[in-house]
């Protein structure tokens, strides 16, 4: 995509959300994983601006912070939110020296670049002062709606709340987005008055101001109503994750990967997948993850900040959460790794086994009802089911220590701190709080087995 060297960028992100009913600001509510803030500014990016203004004030320190502070990005503050109008003013003096704006909302979060890039094609080649982005929409609750004059010239934006029955009837809306030639921008915006029933200063109103003057004013409207859609309380944040989702899910089959059922499944817009993966039904891949080449995730598996490698199969009703799963690995069904479970290649993790802060090396296989915590396991290991490492004493963690080659017999309890040598078998039912030597067999004592001659089952009944 070109340079668009003389525009600035607005993204108006002041307002509480009242309609979202949270303590959180509601352009910081996530949508798959990503706050509605970050999905808007991932979206200008993409038309590198020559530089971008953030207008914050509720709750401003909190989306700082969560948000950072990417290059070419001002923030700024509108201490008291007076309406969108009123939130573009504080944006005069960041703006000195570009030619046009672009004002977007930081709760249209499924918006396109492309989008945003026809809108400032068409503004500069029409020469309007202001352009702005419209939708036909099949419900245009809530929005504003634009006014047409007989001929189709559009005369002015009327909000909902102030609109007359007729122009309730209108079904194409105003997005909310403008591009419009800086200096004309915030004459404009001079004129613009609080009379309305919000009492705020509406953004949409230079319209009428510019049309006055004899300016020129154009509209773009949009194919595709999916794009426009704001954010204004949760059914409409659920609605919009949906769109999103098949958005994405749709991005990624295109790409090479396998997806059953792909409305069940959750792809978050942080998560990157190789080529040739099946999807499961049901799979959630959240936050950070990453998966490589060739891996088979699922029925109703969740992988959050974790890292697959190449050629993983992870079965059903696995839960993977902060871990590395190295290649050719298998890992459930049922299986639990917890943050910091490094899995090195081609190891067997299996049903209701439990891994934390732990190290597998190459080719272990751990297959049956265990926990491993706080270990360093080596190479080719095999730990029989139900074996544990006893890490916590109640008050601290302690480390196990087993080599290449172990062979720890089931039911074994492993009483931290302790190490298993390298080579060694330790036989079935054992408790281990002593250091076991290399190779040979260790055992603990076992109960005497006895035989009772000539008892007999009780009888049913
Ligand atoms: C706005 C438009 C409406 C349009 C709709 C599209 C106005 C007056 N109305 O309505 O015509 O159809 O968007 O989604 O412009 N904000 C500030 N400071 C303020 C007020 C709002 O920064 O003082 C920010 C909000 O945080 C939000 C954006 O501006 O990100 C839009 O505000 P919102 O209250 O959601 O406007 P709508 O009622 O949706
Ligand atoms: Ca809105």
């Amino acid at each position: 995509m070109i340079q668009n060297p003389n525009v600035h960028i607005i993204i108006l992100a002041a307002g509480q959300g009242t309609r979202m009913k949270s303590s959180t600001p509601k352009v910081l509510h996530k949508i798959l994983g990503k706050s509605m803030l970050g999905h808007v500014l991932h979206t200008v990016e993409g038309l590198r601006p020559q530089s971008l203004s953030v207008v914050v004030g509720h709750e401003a320190e909190r989306i700082r912070s969560v948000i950072g502070d990417p290059a070419n990005m001002n923030w700024v503050n509108q201490h008291e939110q007076l309406g969108t109008g009123h939130a573009v003013m504080q944006c005069k003096s960041v703006s000195v020296g570009a030619d046009n704006v672009l004002i977007v909302c930081g709760d249209t979060p499924l918006l396109q670049s492309d989008t945003l890039h026809k809108l400032m094609q068409n503004h500069q080649q029409s020469s309007a002062v202001i352009t702005m982005l419209t939708a036909k929409v099949v419900n245009p609750f809530g929005y504003g709606r634009v006014c047409r004059n007989t001929e189709g010239n559009v005369i002015g934006v009327v909000e909902h709340r102030d609109a007359s029955l007729e122009q309730l009837s209108i079904d194409e809306v105003n997005a909310g987005i403008f591009c419009v030639k800086r200096v004309a921008l915030f004459e404009l915006l001079e004129q613009v008055s609080c009379d309305n029933d919000q009492n705020e200063y509406y953004l949409p109103d230079i319209i009428v101001h510019a049309l006055a003057r004899n300016m020129k004013v154009g509209t773009v409207c949009i194919e595709n109503d999916d794009e426009i859609l704001g954010i204004n309380n949760r059914v409409q944040l659920a609605e919009i994750e949906q769109r999103l989702q098949k958005r994405i899910v749709q991005e990624w089959q295109l790409l090479g990967v396998t997806v059953q059922q792909p409305e069940s499944v959750r792809i978050e817009a942080t998560v990157k997948i190789g080529n040739d993966v099946e999807l499961r039904a049901g799979t959630q891949l959240l936050g950070s993850t990453m998966i490589g080449d060739n891996c088979c995730i699922g029925p109703y598996s969740v992988i959050e900040d974790s890292w697959i490698d190449d050629a993983v199969e992870v079965f059903s009703f696995s839960h993977i959460q902060g871990a590395h799963v190295g290649s050719k690995s298998k890992v459930g069904p049922f299986a639990r790794l917890r943050p910091e479970a490094e899995l090195d290649e081609q190891v067997h993790v299996g049903n209701f086994v439990e891994i934390k802060k732990s190290i597998v090396g190459r080719g272990s296989k751990i297959n049956h009802l265990s926990y491993i915590g706080d270990t360093q396991m080596g190479s080719d290991c095999n730990i029989g089911a139900g074996s544990i490492t006893c890490n916590y004493d109640g008050a601290n963690k302690h480390r196990t220590l087993i080599g290449d080659n172990v062979f720890v017999g089931s039911d074994t309890k492993m009483i931290a701190p302790v190490e298993i040598k390298s080579g060694a078998t330790v036989g079935a039912g054992s408790i281990i709080t002593k250091t076991v030597n290399e190779n040979g067999l260790t055992l603990s004592a076992r109960p005497e087995q006895r035989h009772v001659p000539g008892w007999q089952r009780p009888k049913k009944g």
